[in-house]
């Protein structure tokens, strides 16, 4: 009997890969670079299986040309905002996902970057090293004293939460705004106006989607405070870039410290990049030893129970059955 093929887009760690060597026959894309989109069509063709990172598009495009041996979808992501979900669930395909994996990690980096922000450390690590460190000074690169400051958590999911652990360890008050009712009763739950308008910091947790596009506008850095920082270990689009860099250019804030960025990558000639008062790392929030392998780990079981036929561990689209609504045609 010939194995499951499968289409995995990059190579990713062994953990991963070692669960599903045998049970599967793997076409891995090795380069560096996520494969361009004609190409990705190509390679899928007629695969049971596609595994795939939050670099590759998973549109209709790519679904008909995967094809209708296609049983499911495995992303090695917490974030599905590159996946056309629901013409999967049309085609009966389920989409696999890795949460609560990277909770610990990305909440870590966030508050690497609430730390980096307030403290000003892009800032004071520049100055040393273009030789601007001339003796101690009383006035020097004053930053924000996290004690007793307000955080502004906009999304309030796992991630959100274990942010919020951190902050409460550092002695703030957290502020939180999200759809659900909170029922923690060391957070605050407000509307974003007020969570805006109160945040010391502002640090954004919410999944994109066409609701939390550009959910940071003019309009909203405009209700920050002038001495408030921005933080988004999201996603990029969540920000609308034109809005920050003037905000940061302003001075309508104080700063903003970037995981994510809207594109991505960022060129090297990004105007952000100019600012003294932006940090931008490049989407490193999950990038632990220990969580990759556990995101690379959780992304075979959904790939392999996926293959079975049977339900995904972690999944995004439950109600999605083979067999039920699906539609061979190309979808507008
Ligand atoms: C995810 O998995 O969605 C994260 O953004 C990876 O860091």
């Amino acid at each position: 009997m010939s194995l499951p093929r499968v289409l995995l887009t990059r190579r990713i760690p062994e953990a991963g890969v070692a669960l599903v060597r045998g049970r599967v026959e793997l076409d891995v894309w090795e380069d560096e670079l996520p494969p361009p989109s004609e190409v990705l069509r190509q390679r899928a063709r007629g695969v049971d299986g596609l595994w795939v990172l939050l670099t590759d598009r998973v549109d209709h495009g790519l679904l008909d040309a995967a094809g209708a041996r296609l049983k499911v979808v495995s992303s090695m992501s917490v974030g599905v905002d590159h996946i056309d979900v629901a013409a999967c669930t049309r085609r009966g395909i389920p989409v696999g996902h890795t949460p609560d994996v990277l909770t610990e990690s990305t909440a870590d980096l966030a508050f690497a970057l609430i730390l980096a922000a307030a403290r000003r450390l892009p800032e004071a690590a520049a100055l040393v090293k273009d030789g601007g460190w001339k003796t101690w000074s009383p006035t020097l690169l004053l930053g924000l004293e996290l004690s007793g400051a307000t955080l502004g958590i906009v999304g309030f999911g796992r991630i959100g939460q274990a942010v919020a652990r951190r902050a409460l360890g550092f002695g703030m008050r957290v502020l939180v705004t999200t759809p659900r009712q909170v029922v923690d009763p060391t957070v605050t739950q407000v509307p974003l106006e007020q969570l805006l308008e109160q945040g010391d910091l502002v640090s954004l947790h919410c999944p994109l989607t066409p609701g939390t596009r550009h959910l940071i506008d003019a309009a909203a850095l405009g209700r920050m405070k002038s001495s408030a920082y921005l933080v988004n270990t999201a996603r990029g689009p969540v920000v609308d870039p034109k809005a920050l860099h003037h905000a940061l250019s302003t001075h309508r804030i104080a700063g903003a410290a970037l995981d994510v960025t809207d594109p991505e990558p960022m060129s090297k000639d990004d105007p952000l990049l100019a600012l003294p008062n932006c940090l931008v790392v490049p989407h490193i929030a999950s990038a632990t030893v220990q969580t990759r392998d556990r995101m690379a780990v959780k992304s075979a079981q959904n790939l392999l129970a996926g293959l079975e036929g049977g339900p995904l561990p972690w999944t995004v689209n439950p109600d999605a059955k083979k067999g039920t609504g699906y539609f061979s045609g190309p979808e507008k």
